[in-house]
This record gives C-alpha cells, structure tokens and sequence, in this order.
C-alpha cells in the first residue's frame, strides 16, 4: 500500500499496537487479554474485568478486594456537579449530559501527574466509581427528583440500578446488568476507542479522554444504535411486519439498526450471550412481544443479508435487555459508557505507556494559488 493511499474510516489501518483485546471477525471471538468473553461472562464481575483489562492481569483476591474497596467508597459526586448538572435542559440526551459530566470532573482532580502510578490509579478509581453516579443523577434530576446516594453495602450493578429506581433490584437482574456491563467494556479499536488514544497521546488529563470518548460513542452508527433498535421495534409493532419493514429498508438502502460491523462477519459473540441473557430475563420478569419482532427480524435479515456478512451486533439485543430491566431507552448508550470506561482507560494507559502524538496525514484535493475576491464581487 503507497503511503499516501486514502482509505476511507481508516479500514485495515493499524492506529496503534494493543495487548487489551482481540477479535477474530470470521470466527466471531473476542478475547480481553487473551481470556475469551465468555467465560468472563460466566465467572468474572465487571469490576475484575475492568481490573483485568486496564492493569493486564487478573487481581488476586487481595487486589480486587482493595480495587472494589476503592471504587465503593468514591461512588459520589461532588454537591458542585450535582448542581450544575441540575442546570442541564431537561430535554438534553444523557450522554450528552454525560460528556459534560465527565469533562466537568477534570475541574476538581485534574492534576496531569501522568508518570505517577497513584495518579493514574485515582483517575481509574474515580471515573470507575462516578460516571455510574452520575448518569443515574441526570436521569432523577430531569424528572425533577433528588439524586439517590450511592449505598455502599450494595456492589457496582446492583448499586447503579438501585440508584436509578430508587429500590434494591432483584439479585439476577442485577447479575445479568452486571455480565451486560462486562460484555460492553472493550473491543479494540473502535471509534470511541480511537477517539480516547488520540486524545490520551496530547497528555491531557484522563477526564477529558472520557469525555472525548463519550461523544464519540454517542452516535447511531455506534454505541447510539442500542437506541435505534428500541425504535424499529416499536416501529415494526409486530412479527407480522417484520418481513416488509425489512424489504423496504433494504430497498431504499437503509441499514437495519444494530445489524453489521466492521469487523464481525459472523454473529457478534456479544449479541448470542446477550440474546440469553434475555431470555433468562422473560423467564423470570415475563414475555416481551418485541423479543419475538426481534427474532424475526434476525430470521428475515439471516435469508437477506448473511451473504454480506452482515450478522446481529452488540446493540440487536442489549436493548432489549435494559427495557426488561426498566431501564429508559435513552439510557442505553450511557450505559455502554459505563461499560467502555474501562476499555478506554486501559487505552489511556496503554497510549502513555509509549506515547507519540497522533498526527495522521491526509490527501489534499482543495485548489492551490486560488484568488481572493472582493467580497462585493462574490
Ligand atoms: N443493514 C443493511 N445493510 C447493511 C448494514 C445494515 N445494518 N450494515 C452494512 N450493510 C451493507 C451496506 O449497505 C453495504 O452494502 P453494499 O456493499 O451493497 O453497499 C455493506 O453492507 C457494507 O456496509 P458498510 O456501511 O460499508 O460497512 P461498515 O463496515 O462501514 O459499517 C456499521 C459498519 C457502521 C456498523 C454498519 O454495519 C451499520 O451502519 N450498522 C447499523 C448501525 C449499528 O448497528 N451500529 C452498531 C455497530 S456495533 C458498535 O458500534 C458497538
């Protein structure tokens, strides 16, 4: 490939060399430090694994018992945010509530003390521990309640969701928010990801690699597609219309929500545990007719679409999944921050780790030696 060849999205080009995860596209595997997702899934908790991510080793019980320590008891939010949050319009989307949020904690702790291991363990630490504080605050304070305090004798999901409805959730609903948060937490060179290491390769502080990452996640043909899936069911309204709704997007070239990937040729590994997460959740909560429309949808897209390679993604099912939990459709794409936090601060450290600023080139195809008009000429 000549140096100056432009591809479009970056495709097949390396951004930087990683140890965090990988993925096999054709085979449909993904490893977080070489240990494959689904056994994570079954025996690890989101916060060993984020453990397991950023630092690169799975803790001994020690480790994990004085990380869990650590991230419980800096679960709350400075009065400072809280208020300012307060201040939000009502109507914004959460994450861009988030984005601010997360950009507003480098005001309080932003020190930019990068070579020293216990500032980077409190940047872990903190942005761990409030972002899910935070997210919950937003979602009270629009409907015009009080935030709910963390409550530290309950563990990181059950907490969130306790924070969010106000009531403690029942053990396997908080179980499976828990494996949804570990399956959502890193998957190599995204775009929020890439989004993150060119920010970490500035040295600025962490906060503001979140928050860059966050709006980064934020749109459709990203993490926002969790999102768009919710409203195509509702859309379709039910199994009968699944076949011409999918007709019809095909014909007029639009993309079916939650459906491809850049990588993925075959079903995402994600999406199969997250369909029987699912349906763990209607066995015990009761049916969900929009699982049904989903099903189908799969079925339908399968007959249409699987010679492209185009295969359910992360987003097809997770969807489905918070809507069982109670959880607010536009809430799905903050919680996939919650998750990706500890992808992309494994990213930060990894950038800082051997750093070089990112400064990619481009292909120019503007004029040159171009007048300048008076502008009562123009
Ligand atoms: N529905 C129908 N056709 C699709 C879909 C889809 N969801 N995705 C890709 N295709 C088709 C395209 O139309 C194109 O067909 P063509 O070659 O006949 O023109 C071909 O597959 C390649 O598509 P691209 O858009 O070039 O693939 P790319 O790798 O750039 O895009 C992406 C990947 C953005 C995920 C895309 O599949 C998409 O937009 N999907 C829907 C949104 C979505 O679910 N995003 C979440 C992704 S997972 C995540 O970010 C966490």
């Amino acid at each position: 490939m000549s140096v100056c060849e432009f591809k479009p999205g970056l495709e097949g080009i390396p951004a930087a060399q990683s140890s965090i995860s990988f993925v096999d596209g054709q085979q449909g595997l993904l490893e977080y430090r070489g240990i494959r997702v689904e056994d994570l899934a079954q025996k690890s908790t989101f916060l060993e694994t984020s453990y397991l991510l950023i630092w690169g080793e799975l803790p001994t019980r020690e480790q994990l018992a004085a990380f869990e320590h650590e991230v419980r008891y800096h679960r709350r939010i400075k009065y400072r945010i809280r208020d300012m949050m307060k201040c939000f319009p009502e109507s914004g989307h959460p994450m861009d509530a988030l984005q601010a949020s997360a950009a507003a904690l480098g005001l309080f702790y932003s020190r930019r003390d990068l070579d020293n291991p216990a500032y980077i363990r409190d940047a872990v630490v903190r942005l761990l521990a409030k972002i899910p504080t935070m997210v919950a605050a937003f979602d009270l304070m629009r409907k015009g309640n009080d935030p709910v305090r963390p409550r530290d004798d309950l563990d990181y999901s059950a907490n969130f969701l306790y924070m969010l409805n106000e009531r403690e959730p029942d053990p396997l609903a908080a179980r499976i928010f828990d494996v949804c948060l570990m399956l959502h937490a890193e998957h190599t060179m995204n775009a929020s990801t890439f989004s993150a290491r060119v920010t970490a390769s500035t040295l600025t502080d962490p906060y503001a690699v979140v928050a860059s990452a966050v709006g980064t996640l934020g749109g459709p043909l990203h993490g926002g597609a969790n999102e768009e899936v919710i409203g195509m069911l509702e859309e379709i309204g039910s199994v009968e219309n699944v076949r011409p709704y999918i007709e019809e997007c095909l014909q007029r070239k639009a993309k079916i929500m939650g459906f491809g990937h850049r990588v993925y040729k075959v079903k995402d590994p994600r999406a199969t545990i997250l369909q029987n997460l699912a349906e763990q959740l209607f066995e015990k909560f009761g049916h969900d007719k929009y699982y049904d429309i989903a099903v189908e949808i799969e079925r339908v897209a399968e007959e249409k679409l699987s010679q492209k390679g185009i295969f359910p993604n992360v987003d097809f099912y997770s969807g489905l999944v918070y809507r069982k939990l109670g959880i607010p459709t536009d809430l799905f794409t903050p919680i996939f921050a919650i998750a990706r936090v500890a992808g992309w601060l494994a990213h930060w450290k990894e950038q800082l780790a051997e750093n070089r600023i990112f400064r990619p080139t481009q292909v120019y195809s503007g004029l040159h030696e171009a007048d300048y008009i008076p502008i009562e000429q123009r």
